[in-house]
């Protein structure tokens, strides 16, 4: 555990003060419909990045690490302080932990983080008491 958050902090761009502060620890994402993130920032951060999902626990193993980058939104301006993203196309990935989202320089220079969030898991989203839809949700095998 340690030793993964070295890792981490050895990527992190130190020039940044960019800090995200939703998704986090107490507050996560459902697997339906868009999702917010939030973040404070400074005059002296970059004018825009790009968000990044990424699975923690496939990240604790490097090897695997490039190919499990989920680009969420490119060229995000800083100053709005807030976004909602939508869900990748094949759909939010598998409910549970731990995922963290991460602010990249641009989707060229994804190696390049400016801030990240803690770890958060995502959940199943609450069934809607009194919606007209009587949802499939379950019906997956
Ligand atoms: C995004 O930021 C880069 C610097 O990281 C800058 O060169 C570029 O002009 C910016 N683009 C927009 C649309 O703000
Ligand atoms: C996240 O990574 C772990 C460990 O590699 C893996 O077991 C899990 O299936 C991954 N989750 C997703 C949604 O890719
Ligand atoms: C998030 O998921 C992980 C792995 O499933 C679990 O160990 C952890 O307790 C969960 N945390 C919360 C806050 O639900």
């Amino acid at each position: 555990m340690f030793s993964s958050l070295a890792i981490v902090a050895a990527f992190v761009a130190s020039v940044s003060a960019i800090a995200v502060t939703s998704p986090g620890t107490s507050k996560t994402w459902t697997n339906d419909g868009s999702q917010s993130i939030t973040w404070t920032a400074v005059d002296s951060d970059p004018s825009n990045f790009t968000i990044v999902l990424t699975n923690v626990s496939r990240a604790q193993n490097r090897a695997l690490m490039p190919t499990n980058n989920q680009i969420l939104k490119a060229l995000v301006l800083t100053n709005a302080l807030s976004t909602t993203v939508d869900p990748p196309s094949e759909g939010w990935p598998a409910v549970g932990g731990t995922y963290r989202v991460n602010f990249c320089k641009s989707s060229e220079e994804l190696n390049t983080i400016l801030a990240q969030s803690n770890e958060f898991n995502i959940t199943a989203a609450p069934i809607q008491s009194g919606s007209s839809t009587t949802t499939t949700t379950g019906a997956k095998t």
